[in-house]
């Protein structure tokens, strides 16, 4: 059997285990708090409920030794979502209880009986398929109408940042997913400027929403982009006076408007082949309103983000359930108050050189209590697009909590190619100082006792500068603190 031929037999599998669970049973879901878990665990607890069991989900940023501590006695199925593979040893410990766990971590230990992970299976959960891609599998499974949740799939997948493809595209399982959708019309795509509601938005909106790819100095700031467009030559409104939208623009302009973009986007410190993504797929979901921030998925996507992020779980699982009256109001409030954060938080970064640190193999910044250990990750995600970060190595993030230190973890796709596996040493550097630790090659994730950043920063510059040293960096940095006063890093 191929890959993937074994990872719909145990789809099949799991279906079985759900559809055998009890009536009188009561089902607790755990999920995690970004677009992912939100997206990944809605999936789970409408197919669920749609089976007529009494479910009920609860957002968590981590599964620790708190959560397993906490689980009430009266409820025997446990579903981890999107988290579970990488903790199989505390998951262990848990007695007397029915655990399943749909996930696309890097796994621990061996498979669980009720687990779905797509990398038992040579699939690759970072690229090729996330959690709410999973669960749209097993809940299609469980009942073959689900097919309607591949557009929360879609989300999930955008928010992973899965669009690896040639020109934002989805590869392997994502993919099918993607045709599924197209076929039931739920979803459809173009290639486009990859701007948030470029299709009945003005102009000046869409730069200043998008967040995906994030636009330094444009992004929450519709005066910068107003200027910006004019800068371009392009006249913002129509002879009416009203607004111009993408489509209102002639050939002439939308040339002007793309090569300006990408100029942009280089001078702030993107590759020039990362820049050009902002011409792409658009992913449109045509049966949410024109002018709802629903209706991109990638807007979608970062606006369920914003809600795990802001702490308003039951708004995020709302909207993912449907909720499309008094939810929608709400969101647009919180994606305001969330993009306005970010943009704070890198412009503290940038008045704050001292709080970044470059060592030889890795670069950190430190965010203390001044940056809110759920808004590390998203804030870690952009860090790559300013000045300050060079893409030949990690970044490092830190953010002090009650109790802990958050830690976030990114590299480029570049140094993921070259063999250098986060997940992992996230894993083996936190377990070192007394943490736990996990996640994606790609971006990884940690939770640290308070006070061991800096042994811990020097310990995951060690491994990494040992085990591969053939990725040293071009430009060979000192184990210093070494910004200019105007924040360039030399
Ligand atoms: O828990 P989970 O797998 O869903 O989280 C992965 C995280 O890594 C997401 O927050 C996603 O945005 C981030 N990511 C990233 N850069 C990538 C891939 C994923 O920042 N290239
Ligand atoms: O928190 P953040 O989004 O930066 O985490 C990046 C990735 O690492 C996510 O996929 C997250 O689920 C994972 N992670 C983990 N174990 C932790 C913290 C994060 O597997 N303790």
């Amino acid at each position: 059997m191929s890959g993937h031929e074994e990872f719909f037999h145990k789809i099949k599998y799991v279906a079985e285990l759900v559809k055998n669970i009890p009536d009188d049973e009561e089902v607790l879901i755990f999920s995690h708090l970004d677009a992912d878990g939100l997206t990944a665990g809605s999936i789970v607890f409408k197919s669920l409920m749609d089976i007529g069991l009494s479910t009920c989900i609860k957002i968590i940023k981590q599964l620790d030794e708190s959560v397993i501590n906490s689980l009430p006695s009266n409820r025997e199925y446990i579903f981890f979502v999107d988290m579970g593979s990488g903790q199989k040893s505390l998951i262990s410990t848990i007695n007397n209880k029915k655990v399943f766990i749909i996930d696309h971590h890097q796994p621990e230990l061996q498979e669980l009986e009720g687990e779905i992970n797509p990398h038992y299976f040579g699939i690759d959960g970072s690229m090729e398929i996330s959690t709410s891609g999973v669960a749209y599998f097993l809940a299609k499974e469980i009942n073959n109408k689900n097919v309607k949740l591949s557009q929360l799939a879609i989300v999930g997948a955008l928010g992973d940042m899965q669009d690896r493809g040639e020109r934002g595209t989805f590869i392997g399982l994502n993919s099918i997913i993607a045709k599924e959708a197209e076929t039931a019309k739920i979803l459809r795509t173009k290639l486009g400027l990859r701007l948030y509601g470029s299709e009945s938005r003005p102009l000046i909106q869409c730069l200043a929403n998008t967040m995906d790819p994030y636009l330094p100095g444009l992004t929450g700031d519709e005066g910068a982009c107003l200027k910006f467009i004019k800068s371009l030559g392009i006249e913002p409104k129509k002879i009416d006076g009203s607004w111009k939208t993408q489509s209102d623009l002639s050939s002439e302009e939308l040339r002007a408007l793309i090569s300006g973009l990408i100029k942009y986007l280089i001078s702030t410190g993107l590759p020039s082949k990362e820049a050009e993504k902002i011409v792409g797929t658009i992913y449109i979901f045509p049966n949410e309103a024109e002018d709802s921030p629903l209706r991109d998925a990638r807007e979608f996507s970062s606006s369920i983000n914003a809600c795990g992020r802001m702490g308003k779980y039951g708004l995020g699982i709302s909207i993912c359930l449907g909720d499309r009256n008094q939810a929608l109001m709400e969101l647009k409030q919180v994606i305001q108050e969330y993009r306005r954060t970010i943009s704070r938080y890198i412009n503290w970064i940038l008045s704050n050189s001292e709080s970044i640190k470059i060592l030889s193999h890795v670069q950190a910044i430190h965010g203390g209590t001044t940056i809110d250990d759920k808004l590390l990750s998203p804030l870690l995600s952009i860090l790559y697009t300013t000045k300050l970060f060079s893409r030949d190595k990690p970044i490092i993030g830190f953010s002090s909590s009650s109790g802990y230190v958050k830690v976030s973890a990114r590299a480029p796709l570049e140094l993921v190619n070259r063999g250098i596996n986060l997940g992992l040493l996230i894993k083996d550097a936190a377990e070192k100082f007394g943490g736990i630790g996990g996640g994606h090659n790609i971006a990884a994730g940690a939770q640290i006792p308070l006070g061991k950043e800096e042994e811990f920063l020097m310990y995951l510059n060690e491994i990494i500068k040992r085990e591969f040293d053939h990725f040293a960096p071009k430009v060979d940095n000192q184990e210093i603190h070494a910004i200019k006063r105007d924040g360039e890093i030399h």
